[in-house]
């Protein structure tokens, strides 16, 4: 499995790149921020759990045993908790959590929209989604580089930069109230609402017509 092999040089080639780039600063800015119950999808080698804050409960979810195992070694302020599971179908009830957590998981995974709407399922209502993702960058050079080297690196680990995240999340009803673009876009540092009281419920009258 691809993913158990990569937890070997996940770390040092991470590392080398996210130091320079101040990615990994952005990252402990962005997970301080979580808050109550936590679900972290695609947990990997646990490069954010020592930046939890003290008072949050986390369950790290990951399809790679081996990924896990490294997870199982970091050390955390936060309550952690780790399993095996898919996020394509999450094994928990609706509305459980009031943070999820997505770093290089959502441009890493094909099917993007289910594991979004997973999410927003857990979700409850007024839960928010800090996610860090590979996004297609402002320049247009650019943007034509990492496309075609999204051919490349989305066989080898899956990573690709040809998806807007921050679109697919308001297409799957999620509201964006923070982003922070870093290395021309092509990393987007987001935070994203999902409101669900909007949508109302069956039976109930639209808003506007109520009296
Ligand atoms: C690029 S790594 C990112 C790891 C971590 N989030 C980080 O920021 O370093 C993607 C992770 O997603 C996991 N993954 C891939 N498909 C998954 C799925 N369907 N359900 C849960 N985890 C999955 C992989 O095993 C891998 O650990």
């Amino acid at each position: 499995m691809r993913y158990d092999i990569a937890s070997y040089i996940y770390e040092p080639i991470n590392t080398l790149l996210e130091v320079p780039t101040g990615i990994r600063k952005a990252r402990r800015e962005l997970i301080r921020r979580a808050r109550g119950k936590v679900i972290e999808l695609g947990v990997g080698t646990g490069l954010n759990l020592p930046f939890y804050p003290e008072g949050v409960e986390v369950v790290g979810i990951d399809i790679s045993e081996k990924m896990l195992e490294k997870a199982r070694k970091k050390r955390s302020k936060a309550k952690v908790s780790l399993m095996k599971a898919d996020a394509r179908k999450l094994p928990f009830p609706d509305n459980s959590f009031d943070t999820a957590v997505s770093t290089f998981f959502l441009c890493v995974i094909p099917e993007k929209e289910v594991v979004v709407r997973e999410i927003r399922r857990v979700l409850k209502s007024g839960g928010v989604l800090l996610a860090m993702e590979c996004s297609p960058p402002d320049n247009l050079l650019f943007r034509a580089f990492l496309n075609g080297l999204s051919a490349i690196t989305s066989r080898i680990t899956g990573t690709n930069f040809r998806t807007d995240i921050g679109k697919l999340l308001v297409e799957n009803g999620f509201s964006i109230a923070r982003e922070r673009k870093l290395a021309n876009g092509a990393v987007r540092v987001l935070t994203a609402l999902s409101q669900k009281e909007e949508e109302g419920y069956p039976g109930e009258e639209p808003a506007e017509l109520q009296r």
